[in-house]
């Protein structure tokens, strides 16, 4: 929220600033037009002054830009200026030619391409130009002989001294000149001198015409400048008293036509102005696109003695307004500067006072704001330090604590160790004692022995697994032949395999090679590895180690492959992770061996891996050589062949799984064991067999067993390798064939839930492991006399079991069926027991001992029973003869019936309807 308001206010100030900087005038705004001038020259001061009267007049109008180029009376420099001009395009372009026809082109060029151009003084060629400005040269010409002309009557010898030929000024006056004196007879053009506006240019050949001409009274001159040179002539052949010259231009200032005048020099000077500001003006409405004429005559006047002085200071006073209006142009100008620095100092401190207000009312709104988020902070911070303190002394609570209990089961582990290791040598002793040995007792303290040693495994392994978690081990690596070192826990395993008829091999490709191994903790991870092989994989399979010395690296390989249930694809990644159970795993286990083994070979800085497929398989990685290890992880030890750390283990004969087939007989009781540990089925095989003929299941075919077997008492284990003791109880409580059979679960899971679990899967008992042989031995007991009693009441109402409504149980159900299928074949002499099987969809002798189960009784019996039950009823109540009613229940003959009947009943049919 407060970063959001943040970003628009920043918007806003800069929006601000850009207003302002935008809004400030600038000097450069209203320069709108450039006017481009070319001039002819600017050595000489009527040009001096022309461009003065032009730049004042543009200063009056600050949209113009006056740029003016000066040709220096070069004609190619004119052309060239123009040229840059047109392409600088200026808005406006004004010229004044040095000479009329070569300056043609360009300005028609300049007009063509769109170029307003005013032409100044001098003329171009036709007509290609937007408007003429200058003085009317023809009238100069006209005024200067008129005014001769009005001097006297005499006649008048008159030198001619012309401006530029080739220019429209020189031309032109000389026209004017001309025409007049040619109209008057007492007046007369001697001589006519070229000259180029400059007085160098007339000087010699004015001196030409004094050698040559006598009498001359009068010299009209087309500038003043050229006049000042005719009179330095004049003065020099000192002719001043009779040669008056008259000039053109009539400019003021000291060295000006008027002061020529007023020092006698000249007789009089015709004004010629220079137009600069008109020249302006009228530029400006071109530009604003008013109407002009075409040409713009300057009108000119004759200045002599009589006027000059007037003149003169008509023009100070001008050129002194021109000034002060300059003065004031320039004091406006500084006023218009400061007005705008004011302006802008005024708008930026406004601008500031904006922003600080905006600023000062955003820290007000955004100060409170932080204050209300800061206490909402420190009431956060509050809560968050109690909690943390709480969470800090729970944990250190759960620490003690933890550490406690771990310590108690790490001391009583140890406490543990002790008396198992004195059962284990005790028993080893027993073991070769002859007096155990001729009373065949081996077997009972090989129980012993291997239990015992189960149990040192289990308790080796916690310690184990508190001494990784405590990063006390230390390796102590030594010079070890792998193969040989494998083949000592082979040998161990081969028993088992044999017995189980697994296949099970080892192999390398390098029997020579040698690794550096702490044989105590590789040996764990063998026998971890091997144990769970073995566990997993069920009797005929395969379990193979294979010892790979990859030839071309620094790597040997291990693997350890079975054919087993395998690991779930998904837990693959956590079958090192301490306490893992496989989801497929039924099996009890304390889910620390693989882990404890995996920390084992990263002590060997080694690896291991585990796949699955088609079973289960694990890859041990080692180094080679040592150079892996520290120093002081390397320790000697004698040769593997000589260590005593692999002990050949104890072991006793057993034969548990055999497939040895027990008699069933009707004397004994069978019992169905389905067990997967070998230790235990061998004991209770042991404790059983005086009293039952005990048939065994490792779990894998439990229900199979059960099904051929039909025993009268079923034990089952819970964590078995296929299916689960509860599946097993609930399929074989669920089939009309096994249901009757009486169930006991045995179990080391000693919970609530598995007890409940238990009786769902209709389990008859629960005994929790370990259990004591008496209490199984009594319950068997109790359940063999329970079902009897029950046998017992089937048979005394088996013909009130009619409706499985009535007592609702699978057996109940199951009679009735029974007793509903001889019903309806009552008469049919044929039905036989295979008929009664096959309309019960179960065998024949599933049926027999089904039967023989429930009612005691065999099922060729329990029919002919029937079909006699209703011959005595029918005879009692009916009319029918005894033949008939022979017939009527499925006496083949009469015959039959009758000693039937009298063996069951003790008299013959008709003696029994007499009575
Ligand atoms: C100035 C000037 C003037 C003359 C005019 C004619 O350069 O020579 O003296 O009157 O040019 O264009």
């Amino acid at each position: 929220m407060l970063k959001i308001n943040f970003r628009i206010f920043s918007k806003l100030i800069v929006l601000i600033i850009f207003v302002f900087i935008f809004g400030c005038n600038t000097q450069d705004k209203s320069k709108k037009y450039v006017v481009g001038f070319s001039q002819t020259g600017i050595s000489d001061d009527w040009r001096k002054s022309m461009n003065q009267a032009m730049e004042i007049q543009a200063e009056f109008h600050p949209e113009i830009e006056l740029k003016i180029l000066d040709s220096e009376d070069e004609i190619d420099n004119q052309i060239k200026d123009i040229e840059q001009l047109i392409a600088e395009k200026v808005d406006i372009l004004i010229v004044s030619p040095i000479k009329s026809k070569p300056i043609t082109p360009i300005v028609e060029k300049a007009y063509k391409s769109g170029i307003p151009v005013l032409i100044v003084d001098r003329k171009t060629e036709g007509d290609n130009y937007t408007a003429y400005l200058g003085g009317d040269n023809y009238e100069v010409g006209t005024n200067a002989a008129n005014y001769l002309a009005a001097l006297s009557t005499k006649n008048k010898k008159i030198i001619e001294i012309k401006g530029l030929k080739g220019s429209s000024p020189a031309l032109e006056r000389s026209l004017g000149f001309n025409d007049v004196i040619n109209s008057v007879s007492n007046m007369e053009v001697i001589r006519s001198i070229e000259g180029n506006w400059e007085s160098y240019s007339i000087k010699d050949s004015l001196r030409d015409a004094f050698d040559k001409i006598k009498n001359i009274d009068y010299i009209f001159v087309h500038n003043d400048r050229m006049a000042l040179g005719a009179w330095e002539i004049v003065k020099e052949r000192n002719l001043q008293k009779h040669i008056k010259i008259i000039g053109v231009d009539g400019l003021n200032g000291p060295n000006g036509g008027i002061q020529f005048v007023k020092e006698e020099k000249l007789l009089a000077t015709i004004l010629y102005p220079t137009g600069g500001d008109e020249a302006i003006r009228l530029a400006l409405k071109i530009l604003n696109g008013e109407r002009i004429a075409k040409n713009n005559i300057l009108s000119t006047t004759v200045i002599d003695s009589r006027n000059a002085d007037i003149m003169s200071k008509q023009f100070d006073k001008i050129y002194q307004q021109q000034q002060d209006i300059d003065y004031q142009h320039i004091k406006i100008n500084k006023q218009e500067e400061r007005y705008t620095t004011q302006k802008n100092a005024l708008l930026l401190l406004v601008v500031l006072l904006i922003i600080s207000v905006l600023l000062g009312a955003y820290s007000i709104y955004s100060s409170s704001k932080l204050k209300k988020k800061k206490r909402e902070l420190e009431l956060q911070n509050q809560k968050i330090t109690i909690q943390r303190n709480q969470i800090k002394k729970i944990a250190e609570e759960v620490k003690v604590s933890n550490e406690a209990k771990v310590n108690f089961f790490t001391g009583l582990s140890h406490e543990f160790k002790t008396p198992i290791t004195l059962i284990l040598s005790s028993t080893e002793s027993l073991s070769e004692n002859k007096l155990i040995r001729d009373n065949k007792l081996l077997n009972e303290v090989g129980l012993i022995f291997n239990n015992a040693k189960r149990l040192l495994r289990l308790i080796n392994q916690l310690l184990d697994f508190r001494k990784i978690e405590d990063r006390k081990f230390i390796l102590k690596a030594s010079k070890t032949n792998l193969f040989q070192f494998s083949n000592l826990i082979f040998n161990d395993f081969e028993r088992e395999a044999q017995k189980r008829n697994i296949n099970f091999t080892i192999s390398t490709n390098n029997e020579g090679l040698s690794v550096y191994l702490d044989r105590n903790l590789m040996d764990k991870v063998y026998f971890n590895l091997l144990s769970n092989a073995f566990k997993f994989t069920p009797n005929n399979g395969v379990i193979t180690m294979d010892i790979v010395d990859e030839l071309d690296s620094n790597f040997v390989k291990i693997y350890f492959k079975d054919s087993g249930i395998g690991i779930p694809k998904k837990e693959m990644n956590n079958v090192f992770q301490a306490f893992f159970q496989g989801s497929n795993n039924n099996k009890a286990s304390s889910g620390i061996g693989l882990h404890l083994s995996k920390e084992f070979i990263e002590m060997h800085k080694g690896t291991i891996e585990a796949n699955s497929k088609h079973g289960s398989e694990f890859i041990i990685t080692l180094y080679k050589d040592n150079v892996h290890l520290n120093s002081d992880e390397i320790v000697y030890e004698p040769d593997i062949v000589d260590s005593t750390i692999i002990n050949s283990n104890f072991e006793y004969e057993d034969d548990a799984f055999g497939e040895q087939l027990v008699q069933n007989d009707d004397e004994h009781y069978s019992v169905l064991i389905i067990e997967d540990n070998l230790d235990l089925v061998k004991y209770l095989k042991g404790k059983l067999s005086s009293e039952y003929s005990v048939h065994v299941s490792d779990g894998t075919d439990g229900i199979e067993k059960a099904l051929e077997i039909i025993p009268d008492i079923i034990l089952c284990d819970i964590s078995l390798p296929d299916k689960s003791g509860f599946e097993i109880c609930e399929i074989l409580k669920k089939d009309l064939r096994t249901s009757h059979i009486p169930t006991i679960i045995l179990t080391a899971l000693n919970s609530k839930e598995s007890y409940i679990k238990g009786l769902e899967s209709g389990a008859d008992l629960f005994l929790t492991k370990p259990f004591s042989f008496s209490i199984l031995s009594q319950s068997i007991k109790t359940l063999i006399y329970n079902r009897e009693k029950l046998r017992y009441y089937f048979v005394n109402n088996v013909h009130k079991i009619e409706s499985s409504n009535t007592f609702g149980s699978l057996e109940q159900e199951f009679i009735s069926s029974v007793n509903k299928i001889i019903d309806e074949n009552i008469d049919n002499s044929k039905f036989s027991v295979e008929n009664l099987a096959s309309n019960l969809n179960i065998s024949r002798v599933q049926l027999y001992r089904k039967m023989k189960a429930i009612i005691g009784e065999n099922v060729s019996d329990y029919i002919q029973n029937i079909r006699l039950e209703k011959a005595k009823n029918l005879l009692l109540e009916s009319q029918l003869t005894i033949s008939a009613i022979a017939y009527a229940t499925g006496f083949s003959s009469p015959n039959y019936f009758s000693t039937s009947f009298k063996s069951k009943f003790k008299k013959t049919p008709k003696a029994f309807r007499e009575d």
